[in-house]
């Protein structure tokens, strides 16, 4: 049985998508779970491009035990210089640098001839192993560059002592038997190639990322870069439960495995999601909602007669139990709410337990059923906290289908007590008002969204907000049965977050 190296990058192309910010404590959170779920590397982040990527960079590798931790730079000195005074803490560091090789690349973004990019990835990666032992060489907009120049490039980059050699699909272009026909080449073709591993990067735009990957894995490649729910640039990368699911559940044919326990993909998974504020469709393979639902009468036969008429994997095997019904009441203690997170693998800190287990008495009042779903909102909701700087305290609401909807908040900011009114065309919307005049910052609503997490009337809400100050966005998360309330604590949660973000700086 091969062994494949998985490279995760959630933190790094991942938290390139789109409207996703987050910061180091929530990336180190992550970097944790990562590591908890058995990957191999964790590709932090971009150490030069930011003070605040630095500094993610810096407490992940100080942090982060069991695992290795990246650091990208392109192949310039002062990048280089910047990522090692990130990653010199770490356990076990690695120096991953990016040129690109292709035609169009090198003459419109780099401006540079085949000649100069070959003499700045060899000095590159003789600067960085002159720090680390470890170093990766990524050749970007592999799967468009000359493969003659691409072999060249690897093979001094080789010889310069890169370990990794990494043939990224930048934008999503190859199809998989091409892939595999380039991983064949580079194999045959670079003489030293023994001497360092191969990796493959697959973006997702003609949805082609984890086909890909997996073609380049049956052609020998040794290592697949991926993110949690496939998030990243454009349309994403190559979605790491998948690929690693596709070659649990498929070892026959692939004869390969990695270090992952599969049981922790569904837990980490949410967390990227809640963290993220990007949600999963429901028709994602292996953690979308409907993932391992049957909803036709046959199949729902089937799979009570022998469950593997409908499923090739089961639910558990990814560490999923909300397919399960009603699970603790009203009644319940705390010996049982600890016990079954502790069943579904969620292990907390005894603050962290005590502060989720008065929310669900609060919320078991209110709802009749408590699922396990509900259970891990809660919780997730509680992973999430900010130092709550301003807190709800009361809130009134008036609304009515032909007048204005008027909202009176109380809030608490440290010893204050603040109140005020205001009026606006909804009952949401005369909230978030009379919140922002009393708070004083200069903030915009982004982006809304609600959704029910379970079913039923009495459902829990969960509201998602994005909240812009200045030039950043801020993720707010809030959750209540009242759809009003886990509006205003999911925009108070991002306004926490702003706090917390300036107390920081
Ligand atoms: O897509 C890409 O080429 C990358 C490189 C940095 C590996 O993300
Ligand atoms: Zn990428």
């Amino acid at each position: 049985m091969r062994k494949i190296t998985i490279f995760d990058t959630t933190l790094r192309d991942g938290e390139q998508t789109p409207g996703v910010n987050l910061n180091t404590r929530e990336k180190v959170d992550l970097a944790k779970e990562l590591a908890a779920t058995g990957v191999d590397i964790i590709e932090a982040g971009f150490p030069s491009a930011s003070s605040g990527d630095f500094e993610a960079v810096l407490a992940i590798a100080k942090e982060v035990q069991g695992v290795k931790t990246a650091g990208l730079c392109r192949a310039v000195t002062s990048d280089i210089q910047r990522a090692w005074e990130a990653l010199r803490h770490a356990e076990s560091p690695l120096i991953h640098i990016v040129i690109a090789t292709s035609e169009r690349h090198m003459l419109y973004k780099l401006r540079m001839s085949e000649e100069e990019v070959l003499r700045a990835a060899v000095e590159s990666v003789k600067l960085a192993k002159y720090y680390c032992d470890d170093i990766e060489f990524s050749a970007e907009d592999a799967t468009r560059s000359d493969p003659q120049f691409l072999c060249r490039v690897l093979e001094k980059v080789i010889a310069a002592g890169a370990t990794t050699v990494n043939i990224p699909d930048t934008v999503g272009y190859v199809m998989p038997s091409e892939y595999a026909d380039l991983v064949s080449l580079v194999k045959n073709q670079v003489p030293n190639i023994d001497k360092a591993k191969i990796s493959v990067h697959c973006h997702d735009d003609l949805g082609m990322a984890v086909a890909n990957s997996l073609a380049a894995i049956k052609a020998g490649a040794d290592q697949v870069e991926t993110t949690v729910n496939g998030i990243g640039e454009r349309a994403g990368n190559a979605a790491m439960e998948e690929i690693v699911m596709a070659l649990h559940t498929r070892e026959d044919y692939y004869q390969a495995e990695t270090n992952i326990n599969t049981r922790k993909i569904y837990r980490l998974s949410r967390m990227v999601s809640k963290y993220t504020g990007l949600e999963i469709a429901p028709g994602k393979a292996i953690v979308g909602d409907n993932a391992f639902r049957h909803q036709s009468g046959i199949h729902q036969h089937g799979v009570l007669a022998d469950r593997e008429t409908y499923e090739i994997m089961s639910a558990e095997s990814i560490g999923r139990y909300d397919v399960n019904p009603l699970v603790l009441g009203k009644l319940s203690g705390h010996h049982a709410f600890k016990e079954l997170l502790v069943e579904n693998g969620i292990h907390l800190d005894d603050q962290t337990v005590e502060r989720a287990f008065k929310k669900f008495k609060i919320i078991a009042d209110r709802k009749k059923e408590i699922t396990l779903k509900d259970i891990m909102a809660i919780v997730e909701d509680r992973m999430r906290d900010v130092p709550p700087t301003v807190e709800l305290v009361n809130y009134q609401i008036l609304s009515c289908n032909n007048v204005s909807s008027t909202a009176t908040v109380m809030l608490k900011r440290g010893e204050e007590t603040l109140q005020k009114a205001a009026i606006a065309g909804g009952p949401v919307d005369a909230a978030f008002k009379s919140i922002t005049e009393m708070i004083g910052l200069d903030i915009s609503l982004e982006s809304y969204n609600i959704k029910a997490i379970t079913e039923g009337a009495d459902a829990l809400g969960e509201v998602t907000v994005r909240v812009k100050y200045h030039d950043n966005v801020f993720l707010g998360k809030g959750i209540s049965t009242d759809v009003i309330k886990s509006s205003m604590l999911a925009y108070i949660n991002a306004i926490n977050r702003i706090y917390a973000e300036e107390m920081f700086a």
